[in-house]
């Protein structure tokens, strides 16, 4: 998934990175990816390790991490639940057709009416085996996130969901195919949280503490509130032209609070490496992040040259350079 501040390109640039300063073999830690969005990151160490904590606020982030970490045994009949899905008739008064689809009167156009009426089919179904059982937690969670995905490549939309395109795009006329989101088996068993990370750094413990913070005033429930949605698919009254439901607004994308949000979070971490991702047009600065961490232990940064995610085309773009360096902040820590 196109995802702001995914790390999908640099993820084995951050494996690497940490194995330099916590040792090459990995299997007796616990590893926390304390921001973990698509879950990329976790997916990277999952099986290199004998634990991975993943934790996100955003529910939608929850539901792909409940499948691609805390999954870990083979499903036996996803091919069969996946095709049963693909092939349900369209639903005409579903809650994505009804509010966020052109056909219905709605004023908004997120997906093709097609689309949208598919989505609900698929997100009325999976709701229905899991009342009756036909589906335990793992499968849900793994059908789920199979049609967050699957939708997310015929939103028609620039690529956030903050706006919706007049025209319906090429990309976005595909039909809906639901396809499976696999994820990694391993022996080892694994831990999922949808919390604020600085309460839940308060409960739980670790060897290794990756972090990797909004750096800027962007909110992901505002950007992502469609996949929300329908990840929960509860029933609320959409706002405005675009849609909006009610959303988290994160203290790391305030810039007069963050940086004491942050110190919080150092300071409460029970782990003794922590590694921190940040760009260099964040709301923290360099100095900023090295005074922080440098007061809870031994501190190093490295940096790496990157091609920037672009969420917005390049007319309307207020970024700098089309390339930045990612950061990131090394701390061992005195515990
Ligand atoms: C830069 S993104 C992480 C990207 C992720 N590493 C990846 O590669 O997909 C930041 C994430 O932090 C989450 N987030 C923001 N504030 C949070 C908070 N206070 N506690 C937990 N998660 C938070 C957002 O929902 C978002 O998914």
């Amino acid at each position: 998934m196109n995802y702001i501040g995914s790390k999908l390109k640099l993820s084995s640039w951050i494996y690497e990175e940490i194995r330099k300063v916590v040792g090459h073999d990995l299997s007796d830690k616990i590893f926390c990816d304390m921001f973990a969005g698509t879950s990329i990151v976790g997916r990277t160490f999952k099986s290199h390790v004998k634990k991975v904590i993943a934790n996100d606020i955003e529910y939608y982030s929850f539901v792909l991490n409940k499948n691609y970490i805390e999954n870990h045994e083979k499903i036996e009949n996803q091919h069969e639940l996946i095709e049963e899905l693909n092939s349900l008739p369209l639903s005409y008064d579903g809650f994505i057709f009804k509010n966020y689809c052109h056909g219905s009167g709605s004023g908004r156009q997120y997906f093709s009416d097609e689309n949208g009426q598919k989505i609900d089919a698929i997100r009325l179904k999976i709701q229905e085996w899991k009342k009756t059982k036909k589906i335990d937690e793992k499968i849900y969670f793994f059908l789920l996130a199979s049609l967050i995905e699957s939708a997310d490549k015929v939103a028609n939309t620039a690529s956030v969901y903050g706006a919706f395109l007049k025209h319906v795009k090429a990309s976005a006329k595909k039909d809906l195919l639901l396809e499976s989101a696999n994820f990694e088996l391993t022996n080892s068993s694994h831990e999922v949280h949808c919390e604020d990370s600085n309460e839940l750094i308060k409960k739980i413990s670790g060897d290794i503490l990756y972090l990797d913070p909004p750096y800027n005033q962007r909110q992901y429930g505002a950007n992502y509130h469609l996949l929300n949605t329908i990840a929960k698919y509860d029933d609320f009254t959409p706002k405005g032209v675009s849609g909006l439901r009610e959303y988290n607004r994160s203290n790391y994308c305030k810039k007069q609070i963050v940086a004491h949000e942050f110190d919080c979070l150092i300071k409460n971490a029970n782990f003794k490496y922590i590694f921190l991702s940040y760009n260099n047009e964040g709301l923290l600065s360099e100095e900023q992040t090295r005074d922080i961490m440098q007061k809870y232990g031994t501190y190093h940064l490295k940096k790496k040259h990157y091609q920037r995610f672009r969420a917005d085309k390049a007319q309307n773009r207020n970024h700098k350079a089309n390339s930045t360096y990612e950061y990131l902040h090394v701390l061992k820590k005195r515990i």
